[in-house]
């Protein structure tokens, strides 16, 4: 029996209104193309996951252009329900994820097109893409920890790269990014200094990974936290850290990391001040320390993730927060914006 195909498909598309109080997104229906490239892959989402960058971008907070009104979103994942004439990688019922940055397959590409900000994102029931942005998913997880893999679960993979066991980590608030982060540092066996600005935060968290405890440090009640995080390394610093706060915060982080150490710069959640930076060349030499810039990853470094995932079969569903409906687009974007979250936010679609 031939199924029909979809003519249509509903999407979240941005409104652009960024006054206080007013709808941030609108649910809008969309026709379909009524047939597929050679190349392209029709793709039926079953959840989509909101990562911070959302939230900030339905906001008008973006620091990189978007297009006018496009989709939100860049972490999905869903099944293929039919390919062009000349599709090879991906056939019908493989479940499939776009990589966040189109142009990145190799880390050798020169441009870039972020999903949800240079091109439309991902927030929709079907998805058209080419099979060349097209990464399949682990088997084992469920819809909504597929979803939260292509973007938080790579930007963790890559900004935890490189590290070994019982190196120490400093992972920076309680967010989807970091709870990846922390979740893969104790698969590794780093140890872990978390920080957040709510102790109730950081307690949930030490109750849900147990013993060997992790180190805390409450950001916002500590303003010298780097000063904490050395007196929790005897002075030395951390190996790595995963850093989420971005110029008001990076000096202090390159402070409290050992010599030789590395700091991935993965977020700038915090106003950004160039004038905050006036240490940070001298900071940078005197700690040996190498300052890596974090943009999700190529679709090489997703595929090693997810078959890094599939080979240790790593549960992922401790880190959803909570899973809205597709109809609940806006509450749940409004959610991430007021930081309620610990972890991440899914919409089952
Ligand atoms: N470079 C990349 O490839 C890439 C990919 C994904 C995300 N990002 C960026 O990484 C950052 C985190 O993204 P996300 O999606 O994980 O965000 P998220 O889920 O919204 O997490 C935000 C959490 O970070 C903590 N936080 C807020 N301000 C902070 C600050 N100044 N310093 C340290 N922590 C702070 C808060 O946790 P507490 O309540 O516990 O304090 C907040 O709840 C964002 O800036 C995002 O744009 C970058």
């Amino acid at each position: 029996m031939v199924i029909p195909l979809p003519t249509h498909r509903r999407v979240i598309r941005r409104t652009d209104d960024f006054t206080p109080g007013t709808h941030k997104t609108k649910l809008v229906s969309e026709p379909l193309p009524t047939t597929l490239s050679p190349t392209s892959v029709l793709v039926k989402v079953h959840a989509v996951a909101l990562n911070y960058r959302d939230a900030n971008i339905a906001n008008g907070g973006n620091p990189w252009p978007v297009v006018p009104n496009g989709i939100l979103g860049n972490d999905a994942a869903g099944e293929v329900i039919a390919v062009g004439d000349k599709v090879s990688t991906l056939a019908i019922g493989d479940r499939a994820a776009p990589i966040t940055d189109t142009e990145n397959i190799s880390n050798r590409e020169p441009s870039r097109s972020w999903l949800a900000a240079d091109e439309d994102g991902v927030m929709a029931d079907y998805l058209v893409f080419d099979e060349r942005v097209l990464c399949k998913l682990p088997r084992y997880l469920s819809w909504e920890e597929a979803a939260i893999v292509p973007c938080a679960g790579v930007t963790a993979w890559s900004a935890l790269k490189g590290m070994q066991i019982a190196q120490t980590v400093l992972i920076q608030g309680t967010g989807g990014v970091s709870v990846f982060a922390l979740k893969l540092a104790r698969a590794a066996g780093l140890r872990i200094i978390l920080t957040s600005s709510s102790d109730a935060k950081l307690q949930q968290m030490k109750d849900q990974l147990g013993s060997p405890p992790i180190s805390t440090v409450n950001y916002a009640k500590t303003p010298d936290w780097d000063q904490e995080v050395l007196r929790l390394t005897n002075g030395v610093g951390v190996d790595i850290v995963v850093e989420n706060g971005g110029t008001s915060s990076l000096v202090k982080s390159l402070m409290c990391t050992r010599r030789g150490g590395v700091v991935s710069q993965v977020g700038y959640l915090a106003k950004q001040d160039p004038s905050d930076l006036r240490e940070l060349i001298p900071t940078i030499i005197d700690r040996s320390v190498t300052l890596r810039g974090i943009n999700a990853g190529s679709k090489y470094d997703m595929e090693d993730f997810c078959a890094a995932l599939e080979a240790t079969q790593t549960p992922l569903g401790d880190l959803i927060d909570r899973v809205f409906t597709f109809e609940q687009a806006e509450e749940a974007v409004d959610y991430v914006w007021q930081g309620k979250q610990i972890g991440k936010i899914v919409l089952r679609v």
